[in-house]
């Protein structure tokens, strides 16, 4: 109900609405209409009341919610389901139940906050109320497994791609797939994949996006190596404003592999990474392996020449660069 009187409220926004005419159009008593106001302010709409002549909405709250977000989004079909949550354990886990359940390809889960948001290699990722993005979009390609790699290469594309426009940043990514600013990591992304052996069911693309973050809130492990947009430039983002970005890149960058398959994804990849004749230290398995970035095959998997000259894949892991 709250959602059908704030549509009232939009739909009227230059005018007041009498309470008792938002109870004739919803069926419900004034003290429901009341009731729900208060339910709105308490969320962080400004509704102005008058006893003369109602209510009027006089801004809207930075809120990732379908009513908030369903109006500015420019996708065709991407995040036109959209399942909001004000907390939940991950994004991820409520979005792999969806997909078991039959969602469809497109339809993206968000919550305003994570208790367990999940990071790769089994690491958390911190997700405080309100101030950044944590989002799971169900896919559906039909690919087989050993392709998935690519659609978490295409994600980190879109990832920098989406800052990049939103602010004219410049971001590169550092493999497998973080998101740098200035060599601090600004986004991560978890992708999980069900599937037989020949065939995906569904991907979910977990991405985590610190937005307006502020560097005290980080403990102190990762202050250093993490930083969120409003570090960078200094102001506030609006983060529906970047969910309208975020989802139009990934739905730009999908097709672009749905078509043109993944040589387009590897080259757009490699030029975002910058990877190639860098000096790194791989930490992978409790392994750690020093060399010089060759490339990252098809797989997405690291190649790597070591000190003594061989070449090594390597699957998963993290890098660090060396000068
Ligand atoms: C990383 O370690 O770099 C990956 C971080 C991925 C975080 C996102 S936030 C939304 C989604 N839900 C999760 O639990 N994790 C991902």
């Amino acid at each position: 109900m709250d959602e059908e009187i704030l549509q009232l409220l939009r739909d009227h926004s230059s005018e007041f609405l009498s309470g008792e005419e938002i109870s004739r159009r919803l069926k419900v008593s004034r003290t429901a209409v009341w009731k729900g106001m208060n339910r709105l302010r308490t969320q962080g709409y400004e509704i102005k009341a008058s006893t003369r002549s109602g209510y009027r909405l006089i801004q809207s709250p930075d809120l990732l919610t379908p009513s908030e977000i369903k109006p500015i989004l420019k996708t065709k079909w991407m995040g036109r389901t959209v399942h909001h949550f004000h907390s939940l354990d991950s994004t991820n886990s409520k979005a792999y139940q969806f997909a078991l359940n039959g969602a469809e390809e497109g339809e993206v889960v968000i919550a305003e906050s994570q208790e367990k948001g999940r990071g790769r290699l089994g690491r958390q990722w911190f997700s405080p109320h309100f101030l950044n993005l944590y989002l799971s979009v169900i896919l559906r390609p039909k690919i087989p497994p050993h392709q998935a790699s690519l659609i978490t290469l295409m994600a980190a594309i879109a990832t920098a791609d989406a800052i990049q426009k939103f602010l004219g940043l410049l971001p590169l990514i550092k493999w497998p797939n973080d998101i740098l600013l200035r060599n601090r990591k600004v986004a991560g992304l978890l992708n999980e994949i069900h599937s037989e052996m020949d065939r995906i069911h569904f991907v979910i693309l977990g991405i985590g996006v610190n937005l307006n973050i502020d560097e005290k809130m980080f403990s102190k492990e990762i202050r250093k190596a993490a930083t969120s947009l409003k570090m960078e430039t200094g102001r506030t983002v609006s983060r529906k404003a970047f969910l309208q970005f975020l989802l139009q890149e990934l739905e730009r960058w999908y097709s672009i592999f749905l078509k043109e398959g993944g040589a387009a994804i590897l080259k757009a990849w490699r030029d975002r990474a910058q990877i190639k004749g860098r000096r790194v230290k791989v930490t992978s398995f409790g392994e750690t392996l020093a060399g010089v970035a060759i490339d990252v095959d098809s797989d997405g998997a690291l190649i790597l020449e070591t000190e003594d000259g061989k070449r090594k894949r390597v699957v998963a892991g993290d890098i660090q660069y060396k000068r």
